[in-house]
């Protein structure tokens, strides 16, 4: 019986560690996103970044755009002027409180791109911050490509590199060290036309981009930690009246 819990467990923790790998981008190497939900400016350049570079293609249909607005302590004119560029179906600016879905067909958008778009609501979660910071820094030029971009976390994606003006255009390059079955293929990639930021500055684009895209995924996580701390407190003190009332009860027992 022993036996067959352990090799349960085994086949358990196997499977575990196979799908975080899976998860995790599957060998490649991903970049520390560092990002911190609770930083409200990052949140408010990301959501601004996201509504101009990313909405066109990809819709947040899980989200609100006043929700947001609410978490970000954004007003309700800068919301209206900055965030929504989106059309109901009767062609009217759509309000604060509609989700934030976009009008790209997911036909035609498919026949171009080779894939749809996803909703990316909950990429926060099923990819992680490290996989999407680590893949907006990972376009580089691939002329076999029809968008002519590849991608070093996401080989082959349909997406194009939509912030190369910012990031500029970067090369891979790669170095085979050893012979034959035991060579090792090192690669690296290299600008090769300077975008019209730093690449601090792109950084820190990408690192707010997947702030907002990790806060999206589960805006309950901003109050989360506080009610966990509010609980914890409340615990402590009822474990004390508990005692006591422990005490009082077993006093004729004793
Ligand atoms: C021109 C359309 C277009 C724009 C604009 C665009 N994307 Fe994409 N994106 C795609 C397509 C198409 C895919 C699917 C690629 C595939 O499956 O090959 C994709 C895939 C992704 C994925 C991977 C999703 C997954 O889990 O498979 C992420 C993350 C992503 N995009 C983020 C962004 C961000 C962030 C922006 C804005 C900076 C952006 N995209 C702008 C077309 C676009």
């Amino acid at each position: 019986m022993k036996k067959f819990i352990a090799s349960v467990m085994f086949a358990l923790s196997a499977t575990l560690m196979a799908t975080t790998a899976l998860a995790s981008g599957g060998g490649v190497h991903l970049e520390h996103a560092d990002v911190d939900i609770h930083n409200k400016e990052s949140l408010q350049r990301g959501v601004k970044y996201y509504v101009n570079y990313c909405m066109g293609c990809h819709s947040l249909s899980y989200s609100r755009y006043n929700r947001i607005a609410q978490d970000l302590e954004l007003t309700e004119e800068q919301v209206v002027k900055n965030l929504i560029f989106t059309r109901n179906a009767d062609g009217e600016q759509d309000k604060p409180g509609a989700l934030m879905k976009n009008a790209i067909s997911q036909k035609h958008s498919a026949e171009w791109f080779g894939a749809p778009p996803p909703d990316l609501t909950l990429v926060g979660r099923s990819r992680g911050p490290d996989w999407i910071y680590s893949y907006l820094k990972a376009f580089y030029v691939d002329p076999t490509r029809p968008m002519g971009v590849n991608n070093t976390v996401f080989p082959n994606v349909g997406m194009p590199h939509v912030l190369w003006e910012l990031q500029g255009l970067q090369e891979k390059h790669c170095t085979k060290e050893g012979e034959g079955a035991h060579a090792v293929e090192h690669c690296e990639l290299k600008t090769v036309k300077q975008g019209s930021m730093s690449a601090a500055e792109y950084d820190q684009v990408a690192r707010d981009l997947t702030n907002f895209l990790a806060y999206v995924g589960e805006p309950a996580a901003l109050h989360r930690s506080t009610y966990g701390i509010l609980v914890l407190l409340f615990l402590a003190v009822f474990a004390v009246l508990a005692y006591f009332l422990k005490k009082e009860y077993w006093k004729d027992v004793h």
